[in-house]
């Protein structure tokens, strides 16, 4: 009986998803036509400025300015001993308005200390807004960013492209920066200048610079190509370096290479033989980010994404949940490659301007290229262990069908939780619907969710949890066999994550784990800060992240359990969780 209202389900769902791809697909087209608003913009709000600011769900650890409003991380770059973090910011309220270049600065990515705005509106070529860009280190150690100016008031939003330089290099924390006056230095010809912005780190081929901005035409997303020999002078390719139908604009797109083995990045400009490249573009149609890992021909600048990368709205993504208008940049002190992501609220405006704040910037994560060559592995940066405080350790604990049992001593409301599962065999994994592959793991998590009875799974963790599970946010796998493989679904479910009933975006976000089950292992760690779940299936291989506002499972009154309504016992190999304390130097904006 179970089993058959699964089914008229599956056909209903199979049938509404038909529906969602329809109204995605038309959406593209209202957005084409009209003008393009990639933030929802409340004139009535954007500048109210914060008289509270409240508390409770705002994180201990993430980093956050004071108050008000924050966007995409910009410009991330290490100079002089310190790492500089730039990002979209509103000065007057905590709606998205009024956007500014923040600028923090710290030496270990996790104490922060934040200096006046780098850039801010003042001149004709970015009188109605700073947007995103990035910044690259020239020879010499000398760094210049680049970032789109808007020249023409909302809603027409003309952009172009400017530079800014440090007006003082000796100085460690390059306070200020000064844009000279024979900016715009890349301005829309052919291209739509309403979709043009979001200028890359540059690369050098030993003769020219060469960046993307991020752009579309009609539906097709397209990264457009510009070449310089001097960084003042740029030229647009005659084709672009990339661009793929059906995926509307591509905002904040990013391109660097990757080492074919081992964990350490590469600077932007390096090539040579085995390297792949990455190229990511975030989708404002979906609000959600893919990349591709392929081929770059230097010389000829073509790049091709290899066969086994989706190239499109299906393809990978760095995280399957709420995280946005992403940038990596090389470290060359700790020589890694690091991605910094924004997160979102899910909250409601009204909430926002409440709460005085809105949008976190998501702990920083190292990224590699995995052996296989075929995605890319992430893993919170090591510094985050500068605020483990107080441990639990638990170890060869089974969890039978339909157990949870609660990890006790540490703040579960601010923690980082790391487990590794382990079974006695992989028969009883569900058989997967062969349907389900052409949807998006979105939905087969949404229909059995961590409650219905599984084979091998559900497994995990249930985090910011009330005593009573009135609220909580599961983060979990379920192992599935297909005739020749075993298809492993990763979910971190928000349904549950609050009893406040209005304005909450409460999804229930899902990715695959492309992981070996051979041994019989997997695991999963979570970063839970107050309101924000960032979680890591095996191993980085896929991630996780939800922001969730639970109104019982609050500071003392949030708990922690590891659960198991599978059929198959799961064992807890090990599990080792921290309390997390708050960074000595916050951002103190
Ligand atoms: C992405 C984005 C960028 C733009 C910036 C404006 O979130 O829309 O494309 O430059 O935000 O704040």
């Amino acid at each position: 009986m179970l089993i058959r209202c699964f089914h008229i389900k599956m056909a209903l769902v199979t049938c509404f998803n038909t529906i969602l791809f329809l109204v995605f697909i038309f959406s593209l087209d209202v957005n084409i036509r009209g003008v393009e608003a990639s933030h929802q913009v409340f004139p009535e709000l954007q500048s109210v400025s914060a008289v509270n600011v409240q508390l409770v769900h705002r994180t201990g650890y993430h980093f956050q300015p004071k108050k008000h409003w924050i966007n995409d991380p910009n410009g991330p770059m290490y100079y002089k001993g310190f790492y500089h973090l730039f990002y979209q910011y509103n000065p007057k309220g905590a709606v998205w308005g009024n956007i500014v270049w923040a600028h923090s600065i710290s030496k270990d990515l996790i104490n922060w200390v934040a200096l006046e705005p780098a850039i801010f509106p003042s001149k004709p070529f970015d009188k109605y807004g700073c947007w995103s860009g990035s910044a690259t280190v020239l020879p010499g150690g000398k760094p210049v960013i680049m970032y789109t100016g808007i020249v023409t008031p909302s809603p027409v939003n003309t952009q172009v492209q400017n530079f800014a330089v440090p007006a003082n290099y000796s100085d460690p924390y390059l306070r200020e920066w000064i844009k000279p006056d024979n900016n715009p230095i890349v301005r829309a010809r052919s291209e739509n200048s309403s979709s043009f912005r979001d200028p890359t780190t540059a690369w050098f081929d030993g003769v020219h610079w060469k960046i993307l901005v991020g752009s579309r035409r009609k539906h097709r997303g397209i990264a457009y190509l510009y070449r310089s020999r001097n960084f003042l002078k740029w030229t647009k390719a005659k084709h672009p370096l990339h661009s793929k139908d059906r995926t509307g604009m591509w905002e904040c797109p990013d391109f660097y290479p990757v080492a074919p083995k081992g964990m350490n990045g590469l600077d932007t400009s390096v090539t040579g033989q085995d390297i792949k490249h990455v190229l990511k573009v975030s989708l404002d149609s979906t609000r959600y980010e893919y990349y591709t890992v392929g081929e770059y021909d230097r010389d000829n600048d073509i790049y091709v994404p290899d066969n086994t990368s989706v190239d499109g709205w299906a393809g990978l993504r760095y995280d399957y949940g709420n995280f946005y208008a992403s940038k990596t940049f090389f470290d060359p002190d700790k020589q890694r490659r690091i991605l910094w992501g924004w997160a979102n609220e899910s909250d409601s405006k009204q909430d926002d301007v409440q709460k005085g704040w809105a949008g976190i910037q998501l702990i920083p994560r190292k990224l590699w290229l995995d052996p296989n060559g075929k995605q890319l592995i992430q893993w919170p940066i090591e510094e985050i262990q500068l605020l483990r405080g107080q441990n639990i350790h638990m170890g060869s604990q089974v969890l039978n069908m339909g157990e949870h049992i609660e990890v006790k001593g540490v703040t579960a409301a601010q923690a980082d939780v790391d487990a590794t599962f382990s079974f006695k065999s992989l028969d009883r994994a569900e058989w997967f619907d062969p349907n389900w592959a052409k949807l998006d793991a979105l939905d087969v998590c949404d229909w059995m969710g961590s409650t219905v009875r599984g084979g091998l799974g559900p497994f995990g963790f249930l985090t910011l949890a009330s005593e009573k599970l009135e609220e909580y946010t599961p983060v979990f796998f379920r192992v599935f066999k297909t005739k020749d493989k075993l298809k492993v679904l990763m979910c971190s479910d928000a349904k549950r994550s609050s009893t406040t009933a209005e304005g909450l975006y409460k999804p229930p976000f899902a990715g695959y784990v492309d992981v070996d089950l051979s041994d019989k292992k997997i695991s999963l760690r979570s970063l839970i800060d107050n309101s924000v779940v960032e979680s890591f299936g095996a191993h980085g291989r896929t991630c996780i992240t939800s922001r969730v506002y639970p109104k019982i499972a609050i500071y003392n009154n949030a708990h922690l359990f590891v659960f198991n309504n599978g059929t198959e016992a799961i064992t807890i190999d090990s599990l080792d969780a921290w309390s997390m304390k708050a960074p000595s130097l916050m951002n103190n904006n």
